[in-house]
């Protein structure tokens, strides 16, 4: 089959390479018809993220029809599913508690050294996603296969197409799940950094869980303009000092509620970002913590603050000071897609939410090293690209 493999530090190409075949009894055999590149696959790309090996297929935004099942799979030939991002066997205390994204059976044992060194506790499986979580082949590709199929894919109906639901796998439980960290009260003022897919579904959701008032970041005028046609109200960081804008806008004590939708690769100019550029690339200190900061800095005292952008190991300068002092509650993770998939999809289809606005490229799966290097490169053009296995080249 074709899939996109990873080489290098932007360096990925589709080639030819073997068929998945059905492994474990829960498996399934997944023929993907759309499968969208993330923002996190970029800090793959850029080579910020430990653990990728030339060959690696990476993707964990997908869906398609199944094609093959294990004698334990509770999936049917023909069946259209979208499938979580996160790797989860159902029967492990953290999946027992919903907690999906920490699923203790997911990761194979030989792989579980990496991630629990860095974190105390090995990292469940994702998709495509390195052998830090895994090294399970991801789904930009004709056909993946999915481990516990019982457990992680939703099937989806034929009337909803599939840049309706496709974002069911990661982004928009993501943006849910980041404003739900976020514990939005309803006269709150409610701050986003980051207007890329995750932050504009953290607004969205944001806005649907009653915040009185979205303020969201970022410098791309495009992105920028999206936000504000969801009704956030906008910042743009290259024009405006943002942690002033924000003390205005919230009455002069703060925000209630940050939400840090960049992660461990912010732009800008600011001093600490360009001294961490400079590190991230000389590999000391993997993570740029500039949004990370001025979020913990803007949220007012005994406020809250949730970070979906992903971090994958150590960052220096870190205001423990205002952490402790200022009284504030952090909440964070890998989604625990599994959790948001039922009730987000009822949203969908009963038109309260519309995951469509952001798509700006459906490209063929034999252009997909173009599809990263435009949406690295182009990213206020390029908000999202879908890549379509079946779309001639
Ligand atoms: N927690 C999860 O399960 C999960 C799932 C998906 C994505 N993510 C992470 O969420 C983050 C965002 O993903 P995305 O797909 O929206 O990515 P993206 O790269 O498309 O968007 C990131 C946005 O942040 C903006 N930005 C950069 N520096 C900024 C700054 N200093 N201030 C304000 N905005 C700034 C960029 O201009 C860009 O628009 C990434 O770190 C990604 O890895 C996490
Ligand atoms: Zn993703
Ligand atoms: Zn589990």
């Amino acid at each position: 089959m074709r899939a996109l493999t990873w080489h290098g530090t932007h360096d990925v190409r589709v080639d030819t390479v073997d068929d998945p075949e059905i492994v474990n009894p829960r498996d399934a055999i997944i023929k993907i018809t759309s499968t969208a590149i993330c923002g996190s696959d970029l800090h793959l790309y850029d080579g910020v993220i430990p653990g990728c090996k030339p060959g690696d297929i990476l993707g964990h935004e997908f869906m398609g029809e199944v094609v093959e099942t294990g004698p334990k799979s509770t999936l049917q030939k023909g069946q259209r599913v979208v499938v979580p991002f996160t790797i989860s066997c159902g029967g492990c205390f953290h999946c027992k508690v919903e907690q999906f994204s920490a699923c203790e059976n997911s990761n194979p044992a030989e792989k579980q050294d990496m991630s629990a060194v860095l974190y105390g506790q090995p990292m469940a499986g994702l998709f495509g996603y390195s052998h830090l979580t895994g090294g399970y082949s991801g789904g930009q590709a004709e056909y993946v296969r999915v481990p516990f199929s019982d457990i992680g894919p939703i099937v989806v109906p034929d009337h909803l197409d599939d840049d309706k639901v496709l974002f069911l796998s990661d982004i928009l439980p993501t943006g849910w799940m980041a404003a739900e960290n976020a514990d939005i009260q309803p006269d709150d003022t409610v701050a986003v950094w980051g207007c890329g897919p995750v932050g504009l579904f953290a607004i969205q959701s944001a806005l649907a869980m009653g915040a009185a008032k979205v303020i969201a970041i970022d410098h791309f005028p495009h992105r920028l303009e999206l936000a504000r046609s969801l009704g956030a109200e906008t910042i743009n960081f290259r024009e405006s000092h943002v942690l002033d804008a924000l003390m205005e806008m919230s009455g002069g004590i703060g925000v209630d509620a940050v939400i840090d939708a960049v992660g461990m690769e912010a732009h800008g100019f600011a001093f600490d970002n360009m001294m961490e550029v400079a590190k991230q690339k000389i590999g000391i200190g993997a993570d740029r913590a500039h949004v990370l900061r001025q979020a913990i800095m803007a949220v007012r005292f005994g406020g809250k603050v949730s970070i979906p952008g992903v971090y994958g190991g150590l960052t220096d300068k870190f205001p423990t000071g205002a952490l402790m002092e200022k009284g504030i509650q952090i909440k964070s993770g890998q989604t625990h897609v599994q959790k948001y998939t039922k009730p987000l999809l009822e949203k969908i289809e009963n038109g309260s939410f519309d995951t469509t606005f952001l798509i700006s490229h459906r490209l063929p799966l034999e252009d997909a090293a173009r599809g990263y290097k435009c949406f690295k490169e182009e990213q206020d053009s390029w908000t999202k690209v879908i890549l379509k296995p079946g779309m001639a080249a």
